[in-house]
């Protein structure tokens, strides 16, 4: 891997081969062994031009544990302001020795542009991870989801994964569902109002619900969003209250999942909006244990693009 920039057509056996990687170093990211040295002497620029908590953090945190230096540049006290351009703020990285990009951005394709851009001036030694562009993708969470499937329910293929909420502005569905069809999940269910849905999920391999009663029937994993609403033009119609009546995940609707149903959220979560604080908080939520699997999957990529 030269990048990591979307899930879209990366084959089963490199996302496996990531999953397989992260799984040793979960000692590492809880802290049972010491750091790595396996990016020693490496420079990595976390470049967030959008909020994160989650995202940001644990990349940071991966980074040093395997031993790299890490540079956070704070956007909002950087030249951008001043009208530099994206390209030219990498230029100025990498003159100053960068080995690696972390990259969240509002744009689309942000992150595509400066792999063409590293390609174009040949530069192919240095990294870019799409850390979420816009509503595209959001790699690393996807993988970071399949990682805590996989560690609650052991094997992709004889599960029915639900994927609920605001599925057309969401980068992370489009990243959960490219790695769900490619490990070879049978059923991928994607539950939502129409107005929330995009068009295509038939010929992404999904089977689509308007119901949310019906989509959640005996599903093994309910995999909520939350409503992006700074990726909407106007006002949330209907109203946060309206939309938890219709589309929120109690606990009366999850008893329709399987008993043994895994709850995930990639956060931040909108308690009382797309879900509620009893599911949230309770025995089927695996949303914390996702954060933590977030370092272990972030290490195996950083490690996995340092060597190449
Ligand atoms: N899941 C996720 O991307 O969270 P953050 O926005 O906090 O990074």
């Amino acid at each position: 891997l030269q990048h990591l920039l979307s899930l879209d057509g990366l084959p089963r056996e490199i996302l496996t081969a990531i999953l397989d990687t992260a799984a040793p170093f979960t000692e590492v990211a809880e802290r049972e062994v010491k750091k790595l040295p396996i990016l020693r002497g490496k420079s990595i620029f976390n470049l967030f031009f959008e909020n994160s908590t989650r995202t940001r953090t644990t990349f940071e945190i991966a980074a040093k544990r395997l031993s790299a230096d890490v540079i956070n540049l704070n956007i909002s006290t950087s030249s951008t302001n001043k009208g530099e351009t994206l390209l030219d703020t990498v230029d100025n990285l990498c003159a100053m020795q960068a080995d690696m990009f972390v990259v969240r951005h509002a744009s689309s394709g942000a992150p595509y542009l400066m792999a063409d851009h590293l390609r174009n001036t040949g530069r192919n030694d240095i990294h870019v991870i799409n850390a979420g562009d816009g509503r595209h993708a959001h790699p690393t969470q996807g993988l970071l989801d399949m990682y805590t499937i996989r560690h609650f329910k052991h094997d992709f293929s004889n599960l029915v994964v639900a994927v609920v909420g605001d599925v057309l502005h969401s980068r992370v569905a489009r990243s959960q569902i490219a790695a769900l069809t490619t490990l070879g999940v049978p059923e991928v269910r994607v539950i939502g109002p129409k107005t929330l849905l995009p068009t295509g999920l038939d010929k992404m391999g999904c089977r689509v619900f308007h119901d949310m009663r019906a989509g959640l029937k005996d599903v093994d994993v309910v995999m909520m969003l939350r409503l992006q609403n700074e990726r909407m033009n106007g006002p949330l119609l209907p109203s946060a209250q309206e939309f938890f009546k219709v589309w929120g995940l109690t606990a009366e609707k999850l008893a329709l999942a399987k008993a043994d149903a895994i709850v995930m959220h990639p956060g931040p979560m909108n308690r009382g909006v797309e879900i509620d604080s009893e599911v949230a908080d309770g025995a089927q939520a695996v949303i914390l244990p996702q954060v933590t699997f977030g370092i272990a999957v972030r290490m195996a990529v950083m490690s996995m693009l340092g060597r190449s």
